[in-house]
């Protein structure tokens, strides 16, 4: 038996309904009262980045996002900033150490700009801890209550890969911007005129990268700590490059709406782009966060006229017989893909068009994935090679391949 989703309030406030969900990221139906770990979706991003302020500047003007929360030295936090951004249902939250010695100071140097906390909203916070400790998770935060004038949330928090963590939030009885302790705040930046409403709507999957030989060491972590299911898409070493290689597989929350690909690095001829990041993270780490739109052709347009940076991809890609045959029709002119760089891949489901930015920051670490599904559940394996390819004609500009 299965039931009725329900929207998180996220996607009622983003006027998102079910079906557009089911296109979005993919979201199914399921019974949460066989899940021993429950997991309502994603509840935030937490960046911890070298400089919070401009950090947060670059996601309203590229992406759109809009700033509506903040805790900083002017609310009594005297360690660091955070501005909390939305865009739709997908919330970020941007930190950087103010008091010299603020601990967000030694992630920052260890390992660059990145994801710190991929934070789950759950119903149950404390059934899920029990079910994670019994499973055998390192239990980083134990399950407390943080409340303000607004309400108060029930939080814990268990460690994932590298100094990755999990936060998990329950937050039914809690009204305010974001958690206790951050106060609502806006700013004077106005969109370009024409710029689409939201650049994105929703966080469709984020991917993880782990060391060699230890992915199906986290499959197993999600499957057993966090019962997640695994979903169909395998990515082994049949679609390595000449250099570059990885394994992956993608595990799912029960609903879908969370979503990891694991990928660790396969032996290949040179350095693999899993390896130029383990070794520039300092460990394994959040390596893309895929947003979903509805609308990807607007969305690149958008974001490059703020100065993004897509990959290219070559024309060799769209003008490939086999690769048209493949696609079929898409529900616009492949020249206009091209155009763009953007990619396509098929399944029995359906499609889905897709395209990735440069990294985001110095080290060449995080960067960011647009995705429009029609259908199709999948990642992208078709795209893998020509993706790889174009990764490492970048990775030999920068003298890592
Ligand atoms: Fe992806």
């Amino acid at each position: 038996m299965t039931e009725t989703i329900a929207l998180t309030p996220e996607e009622r406030d983003a006027n998102l309904d079910l079906d557009q969900l089911k296109q979005l990221v993919g979201l199914v139906e399921y019974d949460e009262s066989k899940d021993p770990f429950p997991v309502t979706g994603w509840d935030a991003i937490v960046f911890v980045v070298g400089n919070a302020t401009q950090t947060a500047h670059f996601y309203q003007s590229a992406f759109g996002m809009e700033l509506v929360g903040y805790s900083g030295p002017e609310t009594g936090n005297r360690d660091h900033k955070a501005f909390v951004l939305k865009s739709g249902s997908c919330r970020f939250v941007i930190k950087g150490g103010v008091a010299p010695d603020s601990p967000l100071h030694d992630h920052h140097r260890a390992h660059g700009d990145g994801v710190v906390d991929i934070s789950l909203e759950v119903p149950d916070v404390d059934k899920c801890i029990e079910h994670a400790r019994a499973m055998g998770a390192t239990v980083l935060e134990e399950p407390h209550d943080v409340s303000d004038e607004h309400g108060t949330v029930r939080i814990a928090a268990i460690a994932t890969y590298g100094d990755t963590r999990h936060t998990l939030v329950q937050r039914s009885g809690y009204e305010g911007v974001y958690l206790p302790g951050y106060v609502p705040r806006s700013s004077g930046f106005v969109k370009r005129e024409g710029s689409p409403k939201r650049m994105f709507q929703a966080l469709d999957h984020i991917v993880g990268n782990v060391e060699l030989g230890k992915m199906d060491q986290w499959v197993t972590f999600y499957n057993k700590v966090m019962g997640f299911v695994n979903m169909a898409e395998f990515i082994g070493d049949d679609i390595a490059t000449d250099y570059s290689a990885l394994m992956s597989k993608v595990v799912a929350n029960g609903n879908h709406r969370v979503k990891f690909p694991l990928n660790e690095p396969a032996i290949a001829k040179k350095k693999s782009q899993i390896d130029e990041y383990l070794e520039f993270y300092r460990g394994p780490g959040a390596q893309h966060l895929a947003l979903a739109t509805n609308d990807i052709l607007a969305t690149v347009d958008a974001m490059t006229a703020e100065g993004v940076e897509f990959l290219s991809t070559p024309d060799s890609y769209y003008e490939d017989p086999a690769l048209r045959e493949r696609i079929g029709n898409v529900r616009v002119p492949i020249e206009e893909l091209q155009k763009r760089g953007i990619l396509v891949d098929r399944d029995e489901d359906g499609y889905l068009l897709q395209i990735f930015t440069r990294p985001v920051q110095d080290r060449p670490t995080v960067f960011f994935e647009l995705i429009e599904r029609h259908g199709s559940l999948g990642f992208g394996k078709g795209n893998f090679k020509a993706l790889f390819e174009a990764i490492e004609r970048e990775q030999e500009r920068r003298g890592n391949l």
